[in-house]
C-alpha cells in the first residue's frame, strides 16, 4: 500500500490527477457539466444517435420485455434473442457472414486477440506448432495493446501507418504465424490507416488482418459501413476480422467482430471475455438495432458530420493550430506541455466549452493535446463559438500568433 500512496502523492504534487467533471444529462452539443451550461466538443456520439427518440424507445421496449440485465453469460443463461438479432444486424451492415458481440469494445479486443493468437490446443501436436507473432501499429488503442500482452505472444510494434516498416517486419518474421492489427481510424490522432496498402502486404506475407473500427463505424464510407466500404475491401476476404465498438457513432455500449462464419463460431468457444462475462444488456442490443436502422434510413447525417469536421479542421489550421494528421471527426489540437494543456482545457471550460485535454499517460509526456470531436448535431454557430474561444486562448498561451 505504501507504493500506491507514493504514486498518488506524485500525481497530486504534479497536479496530474484527472479533473473528472460530472455530466448530468443527455450527451448533446448543449449540455450541463458541473451544473454549468457548456458546449460539448469531446463526445464520441458522432451521429447524435445515443439520444434519438426511436433509439431510446427501442431500449425501453427491450427493458420492458427482458428486464435491465442479461443475467448470465451468453454461454449459459444470458443468450437472449435480442443479442442474436443485433449480431445478425451488424453482420449484414458490415457485409460479413456473421458477427459476435461482447459487453464492451475493450472486452472484444482482448477476447479476439488472445483467442486468435493463442489458439485453443486440441491435440498434443498443437503444442509444437509454429510460433506466433503480432504486428501492431504504434498508435493502436490500449485495448489492442492489452490484448497483445494477454495473448503472451511476441508483439512487434511498427511505426505509425508506415507500410515500409510493416513490410520489413513481415519479411523478417515470414516463417511465423502472423497477425497484423490496426485501428482503422486512430482514436487520438484522427487519421486513417492505409488499408489499401496494408491488405496486399498481409496477402503477400500470409498474415491475418484485424482492424479496429471503433471510430470508423457509422463514419467511414458513403453509408457509414467503415473502412472496408471506404477502401472498397471485402470483409472476411481482404480483412479477416472487422472489430468495432458500439459505444461511439452507434451510441450505446458493446463490441463486435464481423467475419467469416467459421471464425465467429471459433470465437464463441475460445474468447474468454465472451465466455466468462455477463452478456451485453438487452437495452444496448435493442438500441443498436434501432441505431443501424436510422443510419440506413438517413445517410445524410453522416455527410453532415463530415461537413462539420472539415469546417472545424480547416478553420483550426487557418488559425495556425497543428491538428496532427487528422482526416476525420477526431480533431486533436497540439499543445505540448502537459500542464499547459491542462490550463487551456480549464480555461475553455470557464469559457463554456467542454473538451478535456489528453496527456500522459494516455499519450507521450509533453505531447499533450485537446482532442476535439465534432458531431452531426453541432451547428455552424456552435463551431464558430469554439473557434473564437480557441483563437483567444491560442494567442494567450502562445500556441498561435
Ligand atoms: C480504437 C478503440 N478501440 C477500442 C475501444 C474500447 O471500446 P469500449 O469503450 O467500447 O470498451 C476504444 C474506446 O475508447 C477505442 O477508441
Amino acid at each position: 500500500m505504501k507504493t500506491i500512496k507514493e504514486i498518488l502523492n506524485y500525481v497530486e504534487k504534479h497536479k496530474l490527477y484527472p479533473d473528472l467533471k460530472i455530466v448530468d444529462g443527455k450527451i448533446k452539443p448543449k449540455i450541463k457539466v458541473e451544473k454549468k451550461d457548456v458546449l460539448m466538443f469531446s463526445s464520441n456520439n458522432y451521429l447524435g444517435l445515443s439520444t434519438r427518440s426511436e433509439v431510446i424507445n427501442s431500449a425501453i421496449n427491450a427493458i420492458k420485455k427482458y428486464g435491465v440485465g442479461a443475467s448470465g453469460s451468453r454461454m449459459l443463461s444470458g443468450n437472449l434473442k435480442i443479442h442474436r438479432d443485433f449480431e445478425k444486424k451488424i453482420a449484414k451492415f458490415k457485409k460479413g457472414e456473421d458477427a459476435i458481440v461482447w459487453p464492451s469494445g475493450y472486452a472484444a479486443n482482448v477476447g479476439i486477440i488472445t483467442a486468435i493468437m493463442n489458439p485453443l490446443k486440441v491435440r498434443p501436436s498443437d503444442f509444437l506448432k509454429r510460433k506466433n507473432i503480432i504486428l501492431s501499429d504504434e498508435l493502436n488503442h490500449a485495448s489492442i495493446i492489452d490484448g497483445c500482452r494477454m495473448s503472451k505472444q511476441k508483439t512487434v510494434i511498427y511505426k505509425h501507418c508506415d507500410v515500409d516498416d510493416l513490410e520489413k517486419k513481415l519479411k523478417k518474421y515470414k516463417n511465423r504465424r502472423k497477425m497484423v492489427v490496426t485501428d482503422s481510424v486512430f482514436s487520438m490522432d484522427g487519421d486513417i490507416a492505409p488499408l489499401n496498402k496494408i491488405v496486399p502486404l498481409c496477402k503477400k506475407y500470409n498474415a491475418i488482418l484485424m482492424i479496429d473500427e471503433a471510430h470508423a463505424t457509422g463514419v467511414l464510407g458513403e453509408t457509414g459501413r467503415g473502412a472496408c466500404e471506404y477502401f472498397n475491401l471485402k470483409v472476411g476476404e481482404d480483412v479477416d476480422i472487422v472489430m468495432g465498438t458500439c459505444s461511439k457513432a452507434l451510441g450505446a455500449t458493446g463490441g463486435f467482430a464481423v467475419g467469416k462464419k467459421f471464425l465467429i463460431d471459433y470465437l464463441r468457444i475460445s474468447s474468454r471475455s465472451y465466455i466468462f462475462s455477463t452478456a451485453m444488456t438487452p437495452a444496448a442490443s435493442a438500441s443498436l438495432i434501432a441505431t443501424i436502422e436510422v443510419i440506413e434510413k438517413e445517410p445524410e447525417i453522416i455527410k453532415k458530420m463530415w461537413r462539420n469536421a472539415e469546417y472545424l479542421r480547416s478553420a483550426f489550421q487557418e488559425l495556425g493550430f497543428n491538428t496532427f494528421a487528422s482526416e476525420t471527426q477526431i480533431i486533436p489540437v497540439f499543445i505540448g506541455p502537459d500542464d499547459k494543456a491542462i490550463k487551456i482545457a480549464e480555461e475553455l471550460f470557464k469559457e463554456g466549452i467542454f473538451a478535456p485535454c489528453v496527456r500522459w499517460p494516455a499519450v507521450e509526456k509533453n505531447k499533450a493535446r485537446i482532442r476535439f470531436t465534432v458531431t452531426a448535431d453541432h451547428t455552424k454557430e456552435e463551431i464558430d463559438f469554439l473557434l473564437g474561444k480557441m483563437e483567444k486562448l491560442g494567442k494567450k498561451f502562445n500556441i498561435i500568433k
